[in-house]
């Protein structure tokens, strides 16, 4: 009887040591402590824009942290929060910039439809404090060793077709002036019938299609920004689509 009491004690004791060993590695390990506490002060809109930096794939197109080296016909962002002002800055990201009917090189969108107005302003916070680095704002990476459907995948989130075409391709994503009034699917019979070979989807996507003036959205011109082989990776991607 007083061995069982003093091995329960034992136990009791060791439970306890276990338990504020755990609860002190949490403090000091950063790989593996949860995520609860904030380290540093960041303005949160600063922070929600760094992140909308890179869902609405803006890094993409103006690199990292607004940094350039994309395309030579993107320019870079760094800097040109103190020269523009917030209501210019929310035009252009409203009503993009120097589209022409037939694109030839990137072309900044026309996020309007696409993106809210606590977006932009988050956006434009984020540009005139000069872009800085915020926790996990960081684009999804692209696996190049696990076949180009997954490949295409990872790609249509990074490059943000998602936030126009919709999860799986679904489309609906309100565009209320175009002739459609919609964002059209890049699934479903209909898109199959009319981008029925490889190339005349790739071909599409790298071009780009400008159907009006702000504040309708286009399909962006990607060419010279994606590489090639996660061009074919989108489409083998959307081929497994429904
Ligand atoms: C498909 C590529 C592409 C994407 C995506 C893109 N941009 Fe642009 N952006 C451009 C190009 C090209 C220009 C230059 C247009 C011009 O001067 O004719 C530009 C210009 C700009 C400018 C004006 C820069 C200046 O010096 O006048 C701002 C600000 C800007 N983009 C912000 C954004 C933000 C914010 C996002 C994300 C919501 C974004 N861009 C997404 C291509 C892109
Ligand atoms: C800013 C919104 C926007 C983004 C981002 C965008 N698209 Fe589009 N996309 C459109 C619009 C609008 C059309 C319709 C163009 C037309 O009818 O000429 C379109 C059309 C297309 C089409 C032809 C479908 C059809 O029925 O006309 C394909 C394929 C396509 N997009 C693929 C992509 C891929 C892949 C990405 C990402 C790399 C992407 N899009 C990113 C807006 C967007």
């Amino acid at each position: 009887m007083r061995r069982a009491v003093a091995l329960a004690a034992v136990l009791a004791m060791l439970a306890l040591a276990m338990g504020v060993g755990a609860w002190a590695s949490r403090g000091s390990n950063p790989t593996t402590a949860a995520p609860t506490r904030p380290t540093g002060k960041i303005n949160p809109h600063v922070a929600a824009g760094a992140h909308d930096f890179v869902q609405f794939a803006c890094a993409a197109c103006h690199g990292s942290l607004g940094r350039g080296g994309a395309s030579p016909y993107v320019p870079a962002l760094s800097g040109i929060g103190k020269s523009l002002t917030v209501a210019t800055l929310t035009r252009i990201i409203t009503h993009g910039l120097g589209e022409s009917k037939n694109p030839k090189r990137p072309f900044m969108p026309v996020w309007g439809p696409v993106i809210s107005k606590t977006q932009v302003a988050d956006l434009v916070a984020y540009i005139r404090a000069g872009l800085p680095q915020v926790q996990y704002a960081t684009p999804a990476p692209i696996p190049g060793n696990q076949g180009p459907v997954v490949a295409g995948m990872a790609a249509y989130v990074h490059y943000g077709c998602i936030n126009c075409h919709g999860p799986n391709g679904l489309g609906g994503v309100p565009n209320p002036q175009s002739p459609d009034k919609a964002i059209p699917p890049l699934s479903g019979q209909d898109f199959r019938k009319e981008f029925n070979t490889d190339a005349k989807i790739l071909e599409f996507i790298r071009s780009g299609s400008v159907i009006g003036k702000a504040p309708i959205t286009s399909m962006p011109h990607w060419g010279g920004i994606i590489p090639n082989w996660q061009l074919k990776a989108l489409v083998a991607y959307l081929k497994t689509l429904k």
